[in-house]
């Protein structure tokens, strides 16, 4: 064999090395998964690399590359598509064209990204809105929010909440033509995070008198203490969100300070006065068996007590609403939870489920065997379809 060869054999095995991303059998079109990773992983890893390097931080690159995924504002036959703001906070509206005799329903969604990226503009965003509006005959507020690591919590919630509220006036409703009656919020990933957030801060505000209908949360992160759920425990690699780059989202949350990530990493993060919390995230209490089966439960591991001081936010239940007693549950509207088998958010997302019916509210659950985390974004795949009729049929019932 020439050197020419070999070299050739090298790149090769390196390379499938980098590709090779074992999927479960239930996957579908495993091949296209592949591919739609490998970008990913590439992007993702020249946002590291180059932070590494000194050159920029891993968010601005990745915010950079998916800058390109942006659309303009064009409204269509059926939507018609603005972009104002609500107590300063920017928002894209979505108003269906057609005539409408009644009040139209209001679904106010809430972009995904870990805090860091996303925007409402998104391609996808953009089409499920527009779909949204045009399916429900509802208008649809996508908001955007302020991002990290230039913003850290509370300002994406703070922002959220505040459109949210501005959409909740009596006057802005009679403008769009809502219905105050049937209002709802909506979000995905991080999006369900502050779509869960704001449903309970609502709950306890005497200013707002328009209570929501319904609350919404596509594969939510709920929860910053536990990273050693059993969902962490079997997918940390799965390409789409691995452990890391979760555990990067949420420290990024909270503060650009390093250390915060480190201890999160190794489930240290909690300081032993907190204790009392773990009760809301106990995995073997709060799981069905099926989701436990084979994982034994340790006792929490505490951390020093200087960060939690330092980033309060992440034991604040504005940004872990799974952290909320069930006092608080209790006056939560009527719920619809995803959740994705191949997600390390999976277990998060299904205690809560528990967690609200033991309170007593209404939830429909969708597991979705096969899902990923973000499937309802990823093009091109019938579970995105699958997935997204469920979402609608469900608002269309209950909204
Ligand atoms: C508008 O609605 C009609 C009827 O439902 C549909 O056939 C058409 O594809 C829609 N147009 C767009 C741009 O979605
Ligand atoms: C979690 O629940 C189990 C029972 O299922 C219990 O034995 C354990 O003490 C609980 N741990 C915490 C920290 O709440």
């Amino acid at each position: 064999m020439g050197k020419k060869m070999i070299l050739f054999l090298i790149v090769g095995v390196l390379g499938a090395y980098y590709i090779y991303t074992p999927f479960p059998d239930n996957i579908e079109k495993p091949w296209k998964l592949v591919w739609t990773t490998t970008n990913l992983k590439m992007v993702t890893d020249v946002a590291w690399f180059a932070e590494l390097l000194g050159i920029s931080h891993i968010m601005d690159t990745l915010n950079f590359f998916m800058s390109f995924l942006e659309v303009p504002i064009t409204s269509d036959e059926n939507v018609t598509v603005t972009e104002t703001t609500f107590n300063n906070v920017p928002v894209r509206v979505y108003v269906p064209n057609r005539k409408s005799e009644i009040l139209r329903r209001g679904l106010f969604y809430i972009h995904g990204g870990g805090w860091c990226l996303g925007d409402a503009a998104f391609f996808d965003y953009d089409l499920l809105s527009r779909r949204t509006a045009d399916r429900l005959d509802a208008v649809v507020i996508s908001t955007n929010y302020r991002l990290a690591p230039k913003y850290h919590f509370p300002s994406q919630f703070e922002d959220v909440y505040n459109a949210l509220r501005w959409f909740l006036h009596q006057d802005v409703l009679e403008k769009y033509g809502v219905d105050p009656e049937r209002i709802g919020v909506s979000g995905d990933s991080a999006g369900g995070n502050l779509a869960a957030a704001v449903a309970q801060q609502l709950i306890e505000d005497p200013d707002v008198k328009i209570k929501l209908k319904i609350q919404s949360l596509i594969y939510p992160a709920l929860q910053t203490l536990d990273m050693d759920l059993p969902s962490y425990r079997e997918y940390p690699n799965f390409p789409l969100l691995p452990r890391s780059l979760m555990v990067r989202f949420w420290s990024e949350y909270f503060t650009t300070d390093r250390s915060l990530e480190k201890a999160m990493l190794f489930n240290q993060h909690i300081p032993v006065e907190s204790s009392h919390l773990f009760k809301f995230v106990n995995w073997s209490s709060l799981l069905p068996e099926k989701f436990r089966k084979g994982h034994v439960y340790n006792n929490p591991t505490h951390g020093s007590s200087k960060l939690a001081k330092k980033y309060p936010g992440f034991l604040d239940v504005r940004a872990a609403p799974l952290l909320a007693d069930d006092n608080k549950l209790r006056g939560l509207p009527v719920t619809y939870v995803i959740t994705c088998q191949y997600d390390v958010l999976r277990d998060e997302g299904i205690m809560y489920v528990t967690r609200l019916r033991n309170a007593g509210v209404q939830v429909t659950h969708n597991h979705v065997e096969d899902g990923y985390h973000g499937a309802l974004s990823y093009n091109g795949f019938k579970i995105e379809y699958r997935i997204e009729n469920q979402y609608m049929s469900w608002l269309h019932e209950n909204l």
